[in-house]
This record gives C-alpha cells, sequence and structure tokens, in this order.
C-alpha cells in the first residue's frame, strides 16, 4: 500500500496523454492506494473497479477457456479469477512450466479482461490437494496437520520448512515469470493460496507445534489486544485464554503464507491477497466448527501482524440474507483491509449485494464459477434448474461497466453510496449532506408510494454519486430513487431541474435524452432496464 506522495505520482502519470505514456513504456504496476481511510486499486495509473467472475475449480485449463470467454461475455465483467495450478506449475521439482499461463495471459488479452490469478499452492479449502505429485508421494517431507489424538487431518502443516521453501521458490518464480511476460498488466492482482487453515481441527498437535504453543509469543503480537499476565515471555494460553489455539492456528497459517507472499512480492509486487472461508458473523460458532487459522473476522488483527505482504484479506460470501451479508462487508471494511468480495454466490438474490459492496467501498467483486462447465453447486448459491445464472449479475456489469473507472474514482473520493434491498425493511435513506436520497422497493412506478411492499424476491438496488454541486449520478434496479432536502425545518421542497438518461463514454456523460412527466413525478423508477440518470436537484 503507498503513501500520499506516490498517490500524487500517480495520479499525475494518470494525467499524461495516452500516447506519451506508451512512448514512456509498460504501464505503472497495479497497486492498492489508500486516502483518507478509503481505498482503490490503480491500474494502468487511475482507480480501477473490478466488475469480476471466477471460474471453477478446474476450468482453468486451455481446453476450458472456450466457455470461460462465453461467460466472461455474458457477464460484462471486466476481471476473471482464475486458479494457477502448482501441480501443473512444477511438475518435477524445480522445473516450471508456464505455458498454461502464457496461454491465460494471451486469450485475456485477446478478449480485453484483466486477470487476478489463484495460487493453488499449499492451501486449497483447507487442504494440500493441489501440491504436484513429487510432493504428494513424499508425506514424511510434507507433513499433514496432526490432531490432539495424534491422527493425520487432510491439512497441510503450516511448520514444514521444506513445504514453506518449495512453495515460496514455486510462487516466486510464477511472479518472476508474469514480471517478464506480463509489461501490460493484465495481471492486477494475485491470490496466495485458496481459503487457507484447517477444517475439523483447531490447530495442529504435533510436537513441534506443541512446543511453539507453549512458546512465548512472537514479538509481533504484542500489538494485538491481549491479556499479558507476565509482562514478559507471555504464553498464547496466558495471552488469549479460550482463543488461544484457534489464534495460533492463524499466526502459525498466516505467518508461513506471509512469507511466500513476501518472497513473490520482493520479484514483482502486484497487490497480493488472502481469501477466507467465513465463521457466522452474527452468533459465531466455538473454534473447531469453522475453518481453523483461515482470516475469519476475529483473527484479522493476527494475520494483519503475522503477513504484511499482504495487502487484504477477503471474505468469500456464502450467506445469502442481507443481516449477514451487511455484517461480513462491515466487518472486512477496516481501516487497515481494503474490501474485495473475490466469491459470492452465483444465484439471483446475490447479485444485488454488488451495489452493497460498492456502497461499503469495494474495489472489486465476483460471483464464484461463471463457466458452464457441467458443474453446479447448489449448496454454494448454484443457480437452479432453468434458472438463468449470470442474468442479475450481468445487469450490474452492463451499467457499471462504461463508468467503472468513474465509479472507482468516485468511491475512492467518497462521493459514492450504494445500497441493497433488506428481506424486512423496504426503505433505505442515503445521506447526502444537504440532500436525502429515499430509496424504496416494491412500489408501482406511478402514484404515491405509501408503505412500499418490497419486491417479491429482495432484489433491489440503488446507488447515487455526488459529481456536482446538487448534481448526481442515479442508477439502480427495481428501485424507485428520491432525494429530499436534509433540513426538514427549511420549508424547501426538492425540484427535480433536469434528469437526464445516459452514457459514460470516457469518463464523459452523454446524454440521450431528457426524463420528465411520468417519469419523474413520482420519484425515479429503475426496473430490469441498465440505466443512467444525471440528476440535478433544485428547491422551491
Ligand atoms: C470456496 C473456494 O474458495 C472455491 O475454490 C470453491 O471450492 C468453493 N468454495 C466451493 O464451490
Amino acid at each position: 500500500m503507498l503513501n500520499i506522495q506516490t498517490l500524487l505520482m500517480a495520479a499525475m502519470a494518470a494525467l499524461l496523454p495516452a500516447s506519451l505514456e506508451a512512448q514512456a513504456g509498460p504501464q505503472p504496476i497495479p497497486r492498492i492506494v489508500q486516502k483518507d481511510g478509503r481505498y482503490a486499486l490503480f491500474v494502468d495509473g487511475a482507480p480501477f473497479l473490478m466488475l469480476g467472475g471466477q471460474v471453477l475449480n478446474s476450468s482453468g485449463w486451455p481446453i476450458m477457456l472456450p466457455k470461460v470467454w462465453t461467460a466472461v461475455e455474458n457477464l460484462h465483467a471486466n476481471t476473471v479469477e482464475i486458479p494457477v495450478y502448482w501441480e501443473q506449475l512444477e511438475p518435477q521439482p524445480g522445473v516450471f512450466d508456464y505455458s498454461v499461463v502464457d496461454t491465460l495471459l494471451g486469450q485475456a488479452r485477446e478478449h480485453h479482461v484483466r486477470l487476478v490469478l489463484l495460487w493453488f499452492g499449499t492451501w486449497k479449502n483447507g487442504s494440500a490437494h493441489y501440491m504436484p505429485l513429487w510432493m504428494k508421494t513424499g508425506p514424511d517431507r510434507y507433513p499433514r496437520v496432526l490432531d490432539a489424538d495424534g491422527h493425520p487431518v487432510d491439512s497441510p502443516s503450516p511448520y514444514s520448512k521444506a513445504a514453506l521453501d518449495a512453495d515460496a521458490m514455486a510462487f516466486v518464480s510464477l511472479m518472476r515469470h508474469l514480471k517478464e511476460a506480463d509489461q501490460e498488466r493484465t495481471v492486477i492482482m494475485v491470490q496466495v493460496e485458496n481459503e487457507p487453515g484447517t477444517w475439523g481441527c483447531v490447530r495442529d498437535y504435533s510436537p513441534a507445534a506443541q512446543k511453539l504453543f507453549e512458546d512465548a509469543l512472537p514479538a509481533e503480537l504484542l500489538s494485538v489486544p491481549h491479556k499479558d499476565t507476565a509482562g514478559r515471555n507471555t504464553t498464547w494460553q496466558d495471552a488469549f485464554g479460550p482463543d488461544a489455539e484457534v489464534y495460533f492456528h492463524a499466526w502459525s497459517v498466516a505467518h508461513y503464507i506471509g512469507q511466500v507472499a513476501a518472497a513473490g512480492k520482493a520479484e514483482y509486487p502486484l497487490p497480493l491477497y488472502v481469501n477466507a472461508a467465513l465463521r457466522d458473523p452474527l452468533l459465531p460458532s466455538p473454534p473447531g466448527s469453522y475453518e481453523s487459522g483461515g482470516a475469519t473476522d476475529n483473527v484479522l488483527a493476527i494475520w494483519k501482524a503475522a503477513a504484511p505482504a499482504i495487502d487484504l484479506l477477503a471474505p468469500d460470501i456464502y450467506m445469502g440474507d442481507s443481516a449477514h451479508y451487511f455484517k461480513v462487508l462491515d466487518l472486512y471494511r477496516r481501516p487497515d483491509n481494503p474490501l474485495f468480495v473475490p466469491e459470492t454466490g452465483i444465484s439471483p438474490e446475490y447479485a444485488r449485494y454488488f451495489f452493497a459492496a460498492l456502497g461499503h467501498g469495494a474495489i472489486g467483486f465476483s460471483p464464484f464459477g461463471i463457466d458452464d462447465s457441467g458443474y453446479v453447486n447448489l449448496a454454494l448459491g448454484g443457480p437452479k434448474v432453468n434458472e438463468e445464472p449470470l442474468a442479475q449479475f450481468a445487469l450490474n456489469y452492463k451499467a457499471a461497466e462504461p463508468m467503472m473507472r468513474d465509479l472507482a474514482r468516485l468511491n475512492f473520493e467518497g462521493k459514492l453510496q450504494a445500497v441493497a434491498e433488506e428481506e424486512k425493511t423496504h426503505t433505505q435513506t442515503m445521506d447526502l449532506g444537504p440532500w436525502k436520497a429515499e430509496v424504496s422497493y416494491g412500489a408501482p412506478v406511478w402514484g404515491a408510494r405509501n408503505t412500499p411492499p418490497g419486491n417479491a424476491q429482495p432484489q433491489g438496488r440503488a446507488l447515487v454519486a455526488q459529481i456536482g454541486e446538487n448534481l448526481f449520478l442515479v442508477t439502480g434496479f427495481f428501485c424507485r430513487i428520491d432525494f429530499q432536502v436534509s433540513d426538514a425545518e427549511s420549508g424547501k421542497q426538492r425540484e427535480f431541474l433536469r434528469v437526464e438518461e445516459g452514457t459514460y463514454e470516457n469518463g464523459v456523460f452523454k446524454p440521450i435524452r431528457i426524463w420528465n412527466g411520468d417519469q419523474t413525478d413520482w420519484g425515479l423508477n429503475f426496473t430490469s432496464s441498465p440505466v443512467v440518470l444525471r440528476v440535478l436537484l433544485g428547491t422551491y
């Protein structure tokens, strides 16, 4: 992450005419920039909003790519999240095969999309299933976690120096290759491992792990709030009581991944992140009932301390109700953590959360399993029979695509607000200083709205961004948006001075018609059509 000086340099670079920039050599390396507690992903020197889609786990092979590009086109995505498999990249120890990565780079460029590469290395969903064959057949060198009874668990031990060295070497080779082969910056971010941690066992109970557990807390953790009974040489148990074991495992996994990340970043400093399988954010269950050691909401501070080379910790959100979804967004949007949703359910009710994520300042969003490759996971929000899986997500991206740079910039500047429909409440208010935007769901398009009933399926979403004095960019689906003067005592009423429908082209709004009459008398109604309005407000 960068400071304000680097930010200014980046902003100046963004002002350079394209031709001059082209002459100046390769585009700047993508990076995450922080300003006033808000974040943006800078790509080619300017804020970029990832309109993402993640492919199924076994779709990162050249034979599957036609399906991937079809899905990307249907989705109107600008970024594809796609795995790089360790078992493919390093078929023999120290022998690297970049052919698949090169195919991904080439085809992504042909299809004008960016890539987020997912490094399926030591951990994939808590197991080590993507370690190369030559590692799987050497379990003594690459041990698994042992449970409290000494039985092996299907999860790699985070204390294997041999595995750490091998993973770091492979990741370094990948990053070095990208540095050489990707001057175009097709790859804008890399995920290090996939949902790391351990299912079914809180930590490793091997003798080596036990010894570390009984040792003093690592110095890096002294900044994390803890009970400091002894003043120094505090043990995990003393410091964290009932949380000691899960914190210890989080530290161990994060410390391992932090080293892999740091080694790769030293080669090529792309933004790096780790994704997390979540615990219930509203009713957290005890350690052991969720993936232990991963970046769950209770151990984010441990991860930050243990893995500073990781730019962000990202929630994979498969909780379809708004209470859970909003809580997760709140928990992962932190002053020290840019919000990114790298995986979410693909069934229609999840589409509205693209807006909720934007409203929380997200730098990107991505439904999981976009390619129609004959595999549907209903449990995690896969499409039901006869459901057009991508349609609702495509609406979002269709509206956002032409103005994605503007949305990213407005969000970075703190000028954008966005909301998604809740199940039980059918109105929401956005505070815009002198104005309030009132969003309602399920009201008829004409006539006073009284008590809006909500949509039959909660699918409404709304976005308002301030682009000038009393001037707003407004878009949404399945909702009505109206404005009121914030100061109720003023006696003033809002007037739509002008409402223009239009499109964004290269950051410039091009009006195509003026809305008036029925289209504005009862507020601004958004249905299933991607519509963007520029609204000038006044009072009478
Ligand atoms: C979350 C993982 O990160 C994905 O790779 C995938 O396994 C889904 N769960 C389940 O389909």
